[in-house]
């Protein structure tokens, strides 16, 4: 029985972002071993990426084809690989590895166009393999706890819904007097490896994800504005969208809102209760029932473990999770999936409890949507 699997990574290198959360969020279980990478367009920064992580050098790679290529003909190949570049390589990257029968976990926007987006779909299907999206906040303890009470009817029938994730760390793009030094890889707002969108694909998509995770909702048209401010791509975004179930949610993304960093807040309402989650906050739930006061149910508490999903707590009570451990819930569930399939074992519906590759094809067309809709400033059906 496989108990440890192997796996490579794209992108990621000492200076990236995401990449290294992702390496850590692996580790916390220690049921998979970075052994390969194309850790960077930067040649000398992935050899050094790679020698900070024991990767032996016969396994690191100047090009993510050529690491597809010899990886898949080796006895010991990787059994996944990690995406972790800007988005205008996920799809070149994610269907060289699935055409060599490697699953893979992408990070979002899943890629450029819906046609590309369905055509990965489509092979990984084909193929048997896994294909994960890491939609981050659906890794959260008490998001899942949030989930399992609104689907055990805690908050009734669902009559609206309010999202919004707003950051401020582009101000500077209103006014090129006002410089405020950048936290991210300024990349996301040029067209080139963004893709159509700025705001709404780095944010908004995380954004109407969740409200999709939560609610199982799907998407029946939506109308948005977008600012840009003279930038070539949108900085901010308020849109309505409204649901196959009737319920409509406002949707607000910014990447101007100052004195907001990460805020991203969701709030769902019932005719039997609220539920509200804040990510700068994310172990308290703040959960109220129509006959009584706000409670706030903090994660790893007795009260929060009366649900199933409280129990997938990591820490004790008190001691903080972040965004590490969300993404480590989630390589949780795709390592187990991958660990299982291996050994010839069922999944259950608990292990496939992370976002896929049709929620990245999703995540493309509301991208798509909204700025069309913005475009041509009407409501705009799926
Ligand atoms: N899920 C989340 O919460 C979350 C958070 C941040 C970023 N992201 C996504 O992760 C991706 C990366 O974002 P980031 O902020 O880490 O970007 P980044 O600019 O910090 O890092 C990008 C990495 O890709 C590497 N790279 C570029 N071209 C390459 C190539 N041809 N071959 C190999 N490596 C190459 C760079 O060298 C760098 O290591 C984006 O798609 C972004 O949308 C997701």
């Amino acid at each position: 029985m496989v108990k440890q699997l192997r796996y490579g990574m794209v992108g990621g290198d000492l200076k990236a972002f995401i990449g290294e959360v992702h390496r850590k969020a692996i580790n916390f279980d220690t049921r998979a071993k970075l052994v390969a990478g194309c850790f960077s367009a930067d040649e000398k920064l992935g050899v050094e990426t790679a020698e900070a992580y024991n990767v032996d050098p016969s396994r690191t790679y100047k090009d993510y084809k050529e690491m597809a290529e010899k990886e898949s003909q080796r006895e010991d190949k990787i059994d996944f690989v990690s995406i972790c570049t800007p988005n205008f390589l996920h799809y070149q990257i994610a269907k060289e590895f699935l055409l060599h029968d490697i699953n893979v976990v992408c990070e979002k926007p899943l890629c450029f166009t819906q046609e590309e987006a369905v055509e990965l779909e489509k092979i990984a299907k084909e193929r048997n393999l896994v294909f994960a999206i890491t939609y981050t906040y659906t890794g959260y303890t008490m998001v899942k706890v949030a989930k399992e009470m609104i689907e055990k009817g805690k908050i009734g029938k669902i009559v609206s819904i309010n999202v919004e994730y707003v950051q401020d760390w582009l101000v500077s793009s209103l006014d090129p007097k006002n410089q405020k030094a950048t936290t991210l890889s300024v990349w996301r707002s040029d067209p080139k490896y963004s893709g159509i969108s700025n705001c709404i694909g780095d944010i908004g998509t995380h954004a109407e994800n969740l409200v999709h995770y939560l609610t199982g909702f799907e998407i029946k048209r939506l109308i948005a504005t977008t600012d840009t401010y003279g930038m070539a791509l949108d900085l901010n975004s308020n849109m309505i969208i409204e649901y196959d179930s009737g319920v409509r949610a406002a949707l607000w993304c910014s990447q101007v809102a100052l004195g907001h960093y990460n805020g991203l807040v969701i709030r769902v309402f019932g005719d039997k209760g609220a539920i509200e989650w804040n990510q700068e906050y994310p172990d308290y739930l703040h959960y109220t029932p129509v006959d009584g006061a706000t409670q706030v149910m903090i994660r790893g508490s007795a009260v929060s473990k009366q649900y199933d999903a409280g129990n997938l707590s990591r820490l004790p009570v008190g001691h903080p999770e972040g965004l590490t451990i969300a993404f480590a819930n989630i390589y949780r569930n795709v390592i187990t999936t991958i660990l299982k399939k291996k050994n010839g074992e069922a999944l259950t519906k608990a292990d496939l409890d992370f976002q896929n590759v049709s929620n990245g094809v999703d995540g493309v067309k509301f991208i798509h949507k909204a700025v069309e809709s913005a475009k041509k400033g009407t409501w705009v059906e799926y």
